[in-house]
């Protein structure tokens, strides 16, 4: 059986009160839509369409996914105008499965399930038994307890109301019947919209079997209408991350404090504290440690790396055995190599730092090569920025670079140089020497502190 996917994004997301559409609101660092292709994807399916709204025709355009077929639904007409736009491009022996971009939780085994059970001559619809039903369309059974169609809730009766029984939205059905049930769906309702979920109660009329296949877990049926929704979803898709970490050994101190927006891969051990986020690609080694209050962005952090409370670490490569902060910022292109330390109140940009290095205490250290087992007293600031371009720093292995130093870049110091404490170093310091810029020390003797004689 082929199956064919329509992806419905194209709703005005008015109740979202916001100016980016719906369907580009993010959950774990990924639009609504991206999860709804990305779950399409999975199911392999010969192709997939994507129906939007007008403002979204550019996102379109950038797209390149192979199988990705878009339709722009100019107006919108409900979900069965929508889906009828995407029809036209649907081959007639398939089977349709409708998805809709705001339900983002739905698991892929479950339209697995879902399209398992797909016949000729079937509906099969993914439902929900809620507590709280708002919002919802409703399944309406008869006597019997088949199902006779869906009402929606602004059309339901205070009776049908009641019923807990609910459409997520998501229906297979066979391609050739859908074509023709939707061309008699009408807009006598109260929205004044072509609803998809009418096609049920002409299914049933025209003797198709209708299954209503309930979901397994209820997060999966959370839809995305209001930034309330949005901010359940979130939560939902962090639970369910969290667990399928801890499932694979990553120790979470509270998964309920961790926050993944996007991928991470790690070895044995690691262990993430307390109100940590992860975002882009984090790639842990062995026995990782990461502290509280610290966010990660696409970094490569080696072996026995400790992360201590409140970093924030981004664009960056870690060498194995490294300890950073409390309260230290790594910014994009730092690449620090084996042993290094970095202390608190440290920023440190687009630099490589060498092994054994150590810098522990309120530094900037940017657009820097720092040797092996270098010292960078606390207060050294490399000033890399003349006001119109960025210049370069060099510091040979084992240097030592006295507190408040300030390093006039473009400059070099050499392999074992010391450079004295406040100095202000404009020209290059050869090896192996002591430079420094002394301001003479000087006393005043005559002096005196001038006192407050009306105490
Ligand atoms: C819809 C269902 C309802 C179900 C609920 C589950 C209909 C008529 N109702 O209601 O039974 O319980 O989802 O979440 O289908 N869209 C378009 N074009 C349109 C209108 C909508 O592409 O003209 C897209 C939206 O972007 C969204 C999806 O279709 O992804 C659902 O639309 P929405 O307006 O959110 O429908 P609900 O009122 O939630
Ligand atoms: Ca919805």
């Amino acid at each position: 059986m082929t199956i064919e996917v329509i992806v419905l994004a194209a709703g005005r997301g008015t109740r979202m009160a916001s100016s980016c559409p719906k369907v580009l609101h993010t959950l774990g660092g990924r639009s609504l839509l991206d999860h709804a292709l990305n779950t399409a994807q999975a199911l392999e399916p010969s192709h997939i369409h994507v129906v939007v709204g007008p403002e979204n025709e550019s996102l379109a355009e950038a797209q390149t996914r192979g199988t990705l077929i878009w339709h722009i639904q100019k107006e919108r007409l409900g979900t069965g105008h929508a889906v009828e736009l995407a029809m036209c491009a649907v081959h007639e022996p398939a089977t349709v499965l409708v998805l809709y971009a705001d339900m983002p939780l739905v698991r892929v085994d479950t339209l697995r399930a879902l399209c398992a059970q797909a016949q000729d001559n079937r509906v099969v619809m993914l439902t929900a038994c809620l507590d709280v039903a708002d919002g919802f369309g409703r399944i309406i059974r008869d006597k019997t307890g088949a199902v006779t169609g869906i009402v929606e809730e602004a059309d339901a009766t205070v009776k049908q109301r009641a019923i807990r029984e609910v459409n997520t939205g998501i229906l297979v059905a066979p391609a050739r019947r859908l074509g023709q049930w939707l061309a008699g769906v009408g807009n006598g309702n109260q929205q004044g919209e072509r609803y998809l979920t009418d096609v049920v109660a002409m299914a049933v009329a025209d003797e198709v079997d209708v299954v209503a296949h309930a979901v397994a877990d209820l997060d999966e049926s959370l839809g995305v209408n209001d930034k309330v929704q949005l901010a359940a979803a979130e939560r939902a898709l962090q639970r369910r991350q969290a667990h399928q970490l801890m499932q694979v050994g990553l120790t979470l101190r509270d998964p309920a404090r961790f926050d993944l927006r996007g991928q991470v891969v790690f070895g044995s051990d690691c262990v993430i504290d307390i109100n940590v986020v992860l975002e882009g690609l984090v790639e842990l080694g062995e026995r990782v440690t990461i502290g509280p209050h610290c966010q990660v962005r696409n970094a490569r952090l080696g072996d026995d790396v400790v992360i201590h409370s409140n970093c924030v670490i981004d664009g960056v490569k870690v060498g194995a055995g490294a300890q950073i902060g409390p309260f230290a910022r790594l910014r994009p292109g730092t690449d620090l190599a084996e042993n290094v330390r970095v202390g608190n109140f440290v920023e440190i940009k687009k630099s490589q730092i060498g092994a054994e290095t150590k810098v522990n205490h309120l530094a900037y250290i940017g657009d820097s090569d720092i040797g092996d087992a270098v010292n960078i007293g606390a207060g050294v600031i490399t000033c890399n920025y003349d006001g119109v371009g960025k210049h370069k720093t060099v510091v040979g292995d084992g240097a030592f670079i006295g507190s408040n130093a300030q390093l006039v870049a473009p400059v070099t110091i050499g392999a074992g140089a010391t450079i004295g404490a406040g100095s202000t170093i404009r020209q290059d310091a050869p090896s192996g020497k002591l430079t420094l810029t002394p301001g003479r020390q000087k006393t005043v003797s005559r002096w005196r502190r001038r006192r407050d004689d009306s105490q």
